[in-house]
């Protein structure tokens, strides 16, 4: 098929193309660079052994996508573009709101205004809430977001599935990540977080470089074996690949369908510490600290159904994404700068 991808330069989208390129795709990136650079997209070329075309466009700007969607015919998008950082959304809501909201009509728009009506979706495990079901299938109901971050995910997650409800020969595959950590085995590309990172994985490597002094460990009081929170960490390679298998659900007419995209196996943050000493022979040190506001203790997969109607399952275990991770960091102490 020939995919357009929306935020292909950004960590998901660059190991989404090297797999969307194994599998014979051809694929088109689009991309305004505001939390990525073209670096990570040369490094993918590198790592394909192909040119990767790319339009430095922003999803909102409406003559830009026509543009692009003139010159060839799509028959699918993978929409990875759109601001993600949890607490800067909580500061930022407006922004957020416009950029992921706005940008998702606008760009919906312009694709059915080009006959291509496929699209998958990033969507987070975040639309759960505190989820009612654990592990988690796609039958536990949406629950209530506590950042401006998750209700974008939650409502474009909506307004997809009305766009389909009117005009059903849309198909809309909506993936649910779970907690993608590691990077390509070739430690060319990874995750490049801006500033201090959020997120648990980027802030481990960064200690265990020497930019950071210690892990701050959000509670230690939830009702998980050890008190810290616990998590369904995937693959970034895996999570790549599970687009590729997404595809399959276009091609068959799918409607609107749902998957989430974890391993069904939930790791606390000690375990994560524990588990990267081990593979690395780097040593961690952290603090426990009081509850991060907003978190959950307890959010994990059940991968069912991904694996019985796309016949994808992750292959990676906690030994590889925790290899990967610090071999990329250790490789880009600095990113892609
Ligand atoms: P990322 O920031 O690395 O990639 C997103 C890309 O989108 C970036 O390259 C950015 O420059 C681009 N972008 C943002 N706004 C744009 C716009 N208006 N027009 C064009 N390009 C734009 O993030 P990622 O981790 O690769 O995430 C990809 C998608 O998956 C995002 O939608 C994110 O919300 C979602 N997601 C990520 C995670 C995670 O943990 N990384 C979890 C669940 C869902
Ligand atoms: C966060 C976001 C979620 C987003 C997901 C993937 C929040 C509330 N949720 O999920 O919307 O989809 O990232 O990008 O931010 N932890 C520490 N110390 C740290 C960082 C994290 O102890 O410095 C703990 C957290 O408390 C949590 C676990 O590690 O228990 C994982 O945290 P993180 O990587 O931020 O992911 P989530 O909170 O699951």
């Amino acid at each position: 098929m020939n995919i357009l991808v929306t935020g292909g330069a950004g960590y998901i989208g660059s190991h989404t193309i090297i797999e969307l390129i194994n599998a014979g795709h051809s694929v088109c990136v689009l991309d305004n660079l505001c939390n990525s650079s073209r670096e990570s997209l040369q490094r993918v070329e590198q790592i394909a052994g192909q040119p990767v075309p790319f339009h430095r466009v922003d999803i909102r700007d409406r003559a830009g996508l026509e543009a692009v969607c003139s010159e060839q015919q799509f028959d699918a998008c993978i929409h990875f573009a759109g601001l993600k950082a949890v607490g800067e959304s909580v500061s930022l809501p407006w922004e957020y709101y416009e950029n992921n909201i706005n940008g998702t009509l606008i760009l919906v728009d312009v694709l059915r205004k080009h006959g291509c009506k496929n699209i998958i979706f990033s969507s987070s495990a975040t639309v759960y809430g505190d989820p009612s079901i654990i592990p988690i299938t796609e039958a536990c109901p949406k629950g209530t977001c506590t950042n401006p971050y998750g209700w974008t995910k939650w409502m474009i997650e909506q307004i997809l599935t009305d766009l389909h409800t009117a005009d059903n020969s849309w198909n809309i595959v909506l993936l649910r990540y779970f907690n993608p950590i590691g990077a390509h085995p070739s430690g060319l590309i990874g995750e490049n977080p801006n500033g201090i990172p959020n997120n648990l994985m980027p802030y481990i490597t960064q200690v265990a470089v020497g930019k950071l002094e210690k892990l701050h460990v959000f509670g230690n009081d939830y009702d998980t074996p050890d008190g810290t929170g616990v998590r369904d960490y995937i693959h970034v390679v895996d999570l790549a690949r599970g687009h590729v298998a997404a595809l399959k659900a276009i091609d068959q007419n799918c409607g609107v369908e749902i998957y989430n995209l974890g391993t069904g196996k939930g790791y606390s943050v000690l375990d994560m510490i524990r588990a990267f000493e081990e593979v690395n022979g780097v040593k961690i040190p952290y603090v426990i600290e009081g509850r991060r506001p907003g978190d959950i203790g307890t959010c994990y997969s059940n991968p069912g159904k991904a694996a019985e109607a796309l016949g994808w399952k992750a292959e990676y275990g906690i030994k590889e994404m925790v290899r990967d991770a610090w071999n990329w960091q250790k490789k880009n102490p600095n990113g892609y700068e």
